[in-house]
């Protein structure tokens, strides 16, 4: 694989935890190479949040082996000046303004009072909330008191970032601005952990895994997981005589179905395109890509 080798910022072999009889990590395997953005996704109590205050050293875990940033979680609160961590919670204080709760996280790591008017004024424009800095965080709205913790989480740039949900009620322009900044984090060489229901933040990320019922279900690129799930581009071609032409492409090789009125065909490869326009001449045609979501409901179902 690719990715051995590389240096882990995360690497759980086997681990487990149960709340009484609920195994929420059933000897999980997962490691997340160093400088890349990785989305972890699944079904609501999957495991998630778990992994993600095991990696923070929040849990007590059963069994297994966890190494955060190449030590073992037991001593991870001595990297607590690297990682950044977002709950999925709301973890700020309501009756201080938007400033002041940055200002609090900015003094528990120790940062000075150069770097911290830098980074806050850095940040609160990033999220936009500059002008809103004077402001209660009880009186922030949903997706402003969800930008204002990722600021927090980010005031001393840590080199692993775990965000349990970050962009939940965030609006579509600034969840772009928060993908670009975590893409840019990635390319600085520091690691994103992001935990996301929504497809299209999945498929912006270098990896993706994919848990069920405590363990990895699927894991790999976007595309890696297409192919786990067997899924394939479908050619769509509109024919002037549909069932002659499907019967034609399925005796040269191709498994073609007429569904209303277009004939569809399963590629194995994008190249197979241009050997199909050399059989037919469709009147007009479409490329259907898979998309992540139909792969996770395949990869979701109990086989
Ligand atoms: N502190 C706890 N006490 C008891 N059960 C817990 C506790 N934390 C988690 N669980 C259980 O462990 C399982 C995994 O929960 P977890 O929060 O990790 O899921 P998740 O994948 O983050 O879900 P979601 O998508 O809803 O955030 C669930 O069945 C949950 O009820
Ligand atoms: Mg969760």
């Amino acid at each position: 694989m690719a990715w051995s080798g590389a240096r882990q910022a995360v690497s759980a072999r086997g681990i487990a935890k149960s709340f009484g009889r609920q195994r929420a990590l059933d000897g999980l395997w997962l490691e997340i190479p160093s400088g890349l953005t990785y989305c972890l996704l699944g079904p609501n109590g999957s495991g998630k949040t778990t992994f993600i205050r095991a990696v923070v050293g929040l849990l007590h875990l059963d069994g297994g082996d966890l190494q955060v940033l190449g030590q073992p979680v037991g001593e991870v609160a001595r990297l607590y000046s690297r990682i950044g961590y977002m709950t999925q919670h709301k973890a700020l204080y309501p009756d201080l303004t938007v400033e002041e709760n940055m200002e609090f996280y900015a003094g528990l790591y120790g940062l000075t009072r150069k770097e911290r008017e830098e980074r806050m004024e850095e940040l609160l424009r990033m999220v936009g909330l500059f002008n809103h800095r004077g402001r209660l965080a009880a009186a922030l709205s949903g997706g402003m008191y969800q930008r204002l913790s990722l600021a927090c989480t980010l005031i001393h740039q840590p080199e692993l970032l775990l965000l349990d949900e970050p962009t939940v009620g965030v609006d579509p322009r600034l969840r772009q601005t928060f993908w670009e900044y975590f893409n840019r984090m990635a390319e600085e060489g520091k690691t994103v952990l992001i935990t996301t229901h929504l497809m299209d933040e999945a498929e912006k990320c270098q990896r993706v895994g994919y848990m069920r019922a405590g363990k990895m279900a699927a894991e790999g690129s976007p595309e890696e997981i297409l192919d786990q799930a067997g899924l394939q581009p479908i050619l769509k071609l509109w024919l002037a005589d549909p069932k002659e032409d499907a019967a034609l492409l399925a005796r040269q090789g191709y498994p073609a179905a007429v569904k209303d009125g277009a004939v569809l065909i399963k590629l194995e490869a994008r190249s197979q395109v241009k050997e199909i326009l050399g059989l037919v001449e469709p009147l007009d045609m479409r490329l259907v890509e898979p998309r992540l979501e139909e792969a996770f409901l395949l990869l979701a179902e109990d086989r």
